[in-house]
């Protein structure tokens, strides 16, 4: 299997332990070696035009940010995106063309392209990561990769939303919630806490989960940080032994959800959103959200860090201040189901506030040992 034969690779630290990571949606398991593609932006638009920045401007009743002109020489935005281009394309190009800014991007694996950020080192042409996971953003600030953020953009998100060091920023919200079939399962049924899940016979045959998925691994990685790597294990192991399904992403364990093929499964919230909008229908299934400050309730965030070695770092400050703007995060409560940061945006109406989710305590920069997670999931037999 792919991902063992690179876990012994080893070698290179931190890097190597990210190189094989899956994304969330599992789009891309090989790294792209290919030049960024070029989002075409007209040119005319060119850097300083303090107009385009009027409508980068938040209208949040907060004192806005003042729009920092753009120096001639960063009129080219280099993006690496562990975001899929079918999900923020759109966006990424309303914006550049909104800022006047020639938007390159390269998508990829969140994991494989903070690694590459990390071999390219001060050579990075990338002035702006754009990961699905706090904790991709949290190694390159422990890398010493990530530039300070302004404060002003940093204070638009909750404190838990983002750096400590002010490294990086939040820009939407991912829970992890447990997907099950109305039809087989009452809410009473699902246990107070994820960890109950395991060694529960009635459980058995009956759950769906995705080992090598990104979100899934972060989620691993927060129950190893809040009660102990031989909980984590049990867990693990637990589960297993109830002959959880195996499935390849969040996807395709929602679907057999709703199709009745197993009963429960393990997943990020907007998957069921995302059926629903296509079915365009009642769905028989739910999501249970753990409020209780339960690991299972874990609250990730797909953020961006500027580079440090970015030398249009002005630029790239815009492109965040919009990406924070209550039009972009509309976007994401929108089109991709995800939670809004910016504070007075809301969530989509099917959705609990995010004020109300109650996320475990966890330093979210503190999701960066993936490496530990992914020796953890081979030793138990699931990698
Ligand atoms: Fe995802």
């Amino acid at each position: 299997m792919r991902r063992r034969e690179l876990l012994r690779l080893g070698g290179f630290g931190l890097a190597a332990g990210w190189s094989f990571l899956l994304g969330c949606s599992n789009a891309s398991p090989t790294p792209t070696p290919v030049p960024p593609a070029s989002t075409p932006t007209p040119r005319s638009e060119s850097t300083a035009t303090p107009v385009a920045s009027a409508t980068a401007t938040p209208t949040t009743g907060r004192a806005a940010v003042s729009p920092t002109p753009v120096r001639s020489s960063s009129g080219t935005l280099t993006i690496y995106s562990g975001r899929s281009q079918s999900l923020i394309g759109p966006l990424l190009d309303r914006v550049g063309q909104e800022l006047g800014l020639d938007v390159r991007v390269r998508y990829g694996d969140t994991a494989e392209l903070a690694t590459a950020i990390l071999e390219e080192g001060n050579r990075s042409p990338a002035d702006l990561f754009f990961g699905q996971d706090a904790g991709a953003l949290g190694a390159l600030a422990k890398e010493g990769r990530l530039a300070p953020l302004p404060e002003e953009l940093l204070q638009r998100v909750p404190l838990r939303f983002r750096s400590a060091q002010g490294l990086w920023v939040g820009i939407s919200g991912r829970v992890r919630t447990v997907v099950y079939n109305t039809e087989r399962v009452r809410a009473a049924e699902i246990p107070a806490s994820i960890v109950d899940f395991a060694g529960d016979e009635r459980w058995r045959g009956r759950l769906g989960w995705a080992p090598t998925n990104g979100s899934f691994q972060a989620f691993v990685t927060a129950l190893r940080r809040l009660r102990g790597e031989d909980v984590a294990r049990a867990w693990l192991e637990g589960i297993k032994a109830l002959d959880a399904r195996v499935f390849p992403n969040n996807a395709s364990i929602v679907q057999a959800v709703i199709k009745g093929e197993i009963d429960a499964g393990f997943v990020n919230h907007y998957y069921l959103m995302r059926e629903r909008a296509q079915a365009g229908r009642p769905l028989p299934a739910e999501n249970h959200f753990y409020t209780n400050g339960d690991p299972g309730g874990l609250v990730n965030v797909a953020g961006v860090g500027i580079l440090a070695s970015s030398r249009a770092s002005d630029a790239a400050q815009r492109f965040v201040e919009y990406l924070l703007s209550e039009s972009a995060q509309r976007y994401f409560a929108e089109q991709t189901f995800e939670y809004p940061l910016l504070e007075g945006v809301p969530a989509h109406p099917d959705l609990p506030p995010l004020a109300s989710l109650n996320p475990p305590a966890l330093d979210l920069s503190d999701l960066d040992d993936l490496r530990g997670t992914l020796a953890l999931l081979q030793e138990v037999g699931l990698l």
